[in-house]
């Protein structure tokens, strides 16, 4: 990151590089649940709507991964540690043959990311735009997929 990118962010940079790490490895474990949760249920709209929704989480965890590289900090490499780190608990179980089981769970856990961008984007208001930036275009999608999978309930 140049000169002047790193003048204007006015939070400490260690600090947000480790809070989008935690957000990055939520990111990548719904990416799993999702893709998982996609491949086990039986019903095909359901499915399309998992699809949908693991796609938007791989390209999130890429946007999060990018910004994380521009502040100068590494993302994490073992799958172990995003277990350890992440904000949200993944569920124990996903069972497919209870659907309304299944759909609380996994709304269960797009509401703690919605929890997790919203104090990142109240913590980057006005003192790093750019990750305000990031925060505000995923947010948005992830109150989307709440949406979307409320309404099957
Ligand atoms: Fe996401």
């Amino acid at each position: 990151m140049g000169k002047k990118a790193r003048e204007i962010v006015e939070i400490s940079v260690p600090e947000i590089v480790n809070d989008l790490n935690k957000a990055y490895a939520d990111e990548w474990l719904s990416l799993y649940l999702f893709w998982y949760s996609s491949r086990i249920t039986l019903n095909t709209n359901l499915k399309s709507i998992f699809e949908k929704i693991y796609q938007r989480d791989l390209k999130h965890a890429e946007l999060i991964s990018a910004r994380i590289k521009t502040l100068g900090g590494s993302i994490i490499y073992n799958p172990a540690e995003m277990i350890r780190i992440g904000n949200c608990k993944y569920p124990d179980s996903i069972n497919a043959k209870n659907e309304k089981e299944m759909l609380e769970s996994l709304i269960n856990y797009k509401r703690c990311l919605i929890e997790v961008f919203n104090r990142l984007i109240k913590k980057t208001h006005g003192k790093d735009f750019v990750t305000y930036g990031i925060i505000q275009e995923l947010i948005k999608e992830e109150i989307e997929d709440e949406d979307m999978l409320e309404n099957f309930i």
